[in-house]
């Protein structure tokens, strides 16, 4: 086996849906805020378009994906960043983000020269260091301070760190703790990445949430060339098991990366491109789900708050992310589980997450305030 496989640690949203179903089997009523997989219906239009496009002759899809998809997502980033793409050369559909961000260090890291190192933050989104573990190179963890803001500062890295690494991930709004940034800050990562050889790789996938007046806003509002960005439909449209994205950003890389994919089966469904392309070409949904969550965000922080349970102010994002009232996460997660509400201990996410734990705005509003009502 390759060796990273050995050093595997279970994925961790999958340690938790052991224990919801422990506990559906012993008849406990749950409250799942634990993965961050929405129960909204995914709106009607989408399926829709998807069942209007399944072919009467099925043929293999093609990893550059629909002209379509690429025009709608280029119109997307024009209307919500007034950002111009080249569908043709700037987009890039995935199957969901998660496969092109894992896959994205395969492609890029080089052990040979010693460029092999992934920069991310911790806490984070696990795949980042498992993409470079499996790509044989080098996770190099950063850990976010609060009192930062929780932003990874390329610039507080050593330069002889910086001029190993070959791909750093940037992830606002964060998973986990709804963390926003501003365009300041891009600007400034993007110039350290460039000043190093970098690739900066922005993790997108929550940039529709927001809870506050200002949208979050996108790497490629600074720059497109030696950067991508990862956006998906999942969360953005109730999409997460259609399993659609898209890689925007730099032309070269895309070319790049799109004759590279053709050598592994990656190319989504044409009818899931369909229903992705009616998703990126509509803004109106996107606004009813976020209202919803961020009615989810409120009711769960202020009854936690009441409880006296420090929670971080966030604007963006599908999280909450508060802070263990006794400081052992994983014996809190364990004490709110035999109330049947299921939460994750911020130590899933990396070190840096020791001591918070996450909520994913899932469960409906009544069940929000069922919850809070019991919370321990
Ligand atoms: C930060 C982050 N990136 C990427 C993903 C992957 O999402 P998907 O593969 O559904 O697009 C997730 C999923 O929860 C996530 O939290």
């Amino acid at each position: 086996m390759f060796p990273a496989l050995h050093a595997l640690k279970p994925y961790p949203m999958a340690q938790l849906q052991a224990r919801k179903a422990a506990l559906a089997k012993a008849g406990i009523p749950i409250i799942d805020f634990g993965i961050g997989d929405p129960v909204e219906p995914t709106p009607a239009f989408i399926p829709e378009a998807l069942k209007a496009a399944v072919p009467e002759v099925s043929q293999y899809p093609s990893v550059a994906g629909t002209p379509a998809l690429r025009r709608a997502v280029a119109g997307y980033l024009q209307r919500r960043f007034a950002v111009a793409v080249d569908p043709d050369t700037q987009v890039l559909p995935s199957a969901g983000s998660k496969e092109a961000i894992f896959h994205l260090a395969l492609a890029v890291l080089d052990p040979t020269t010693g460029r092999d190192g992934v920069v991310f933050g911790t806490p984070g989104y696990p795949v980042y260091e498992s993409s470079a573990l499996f790509a044989g190179g080098r996770a190099v963890p950063v850990v976010l301070e609060r009192d930062r803001g929780f932003r990874l500062d390329l610039a507080a890295l050593p330069a002889a760190e910086l001029d190993r690494t070959a791909i750093a991930w940037i992830n606002y709004p964060h998973n986990p703790t709804g963390a926003c940034v501003d365009r300041g800050y891009l600007r400034a990562q993007a110039d350290c990445a460039a000043a190093h050889g970098i690739l900066l790789a922005s993790d997108e996938c929550y940039q529709d949430l927001w809870f506050a007046d200002e949208p979050p806003p996108s790497l490629l509002q600074e720059r497109t060339a030696g950067v991508l960005a990862f956006h998906s439909c999942s969360k953005r449209s109730g999409m997460t098991g259609y399993r659609s994205g898209f890689i925007a950003g730099d032309a070269a890389l895309i070319a790049r990366l799109r004759g590279w994919r053709a050598h592994f089966g990656v190319g989504s469904p044409a009818f899931v491109e369909a229903a992705g392309a009616a998703a990126w070409a509509d803004d109106g949904h996107a606004a009813d789900r976020r209202r919803i969550f961020a009615a989810k965000w409120a009711v769960l922080a202020e009854g936690l708050r009441a409880r006296g349970i420090e929670v971080l102010p966030s604007s963006a994002g599908l999280y909450l992310w508060a802070r263990v009232p006794d400081g052992d996460a994983d014996a809190y997660a364990a004490r709110c589980l035999e109330r049947g509400i299921v939460i994750s201990p911020g130590g899933f996410f990396g070190a840096g997450g020791d001591g918070w734990f996450r909520l994913a705005l899932v469960p409906a509003v009544d069940q929000c305030r069922s919850a809070v009502a019991t919370w321990p």
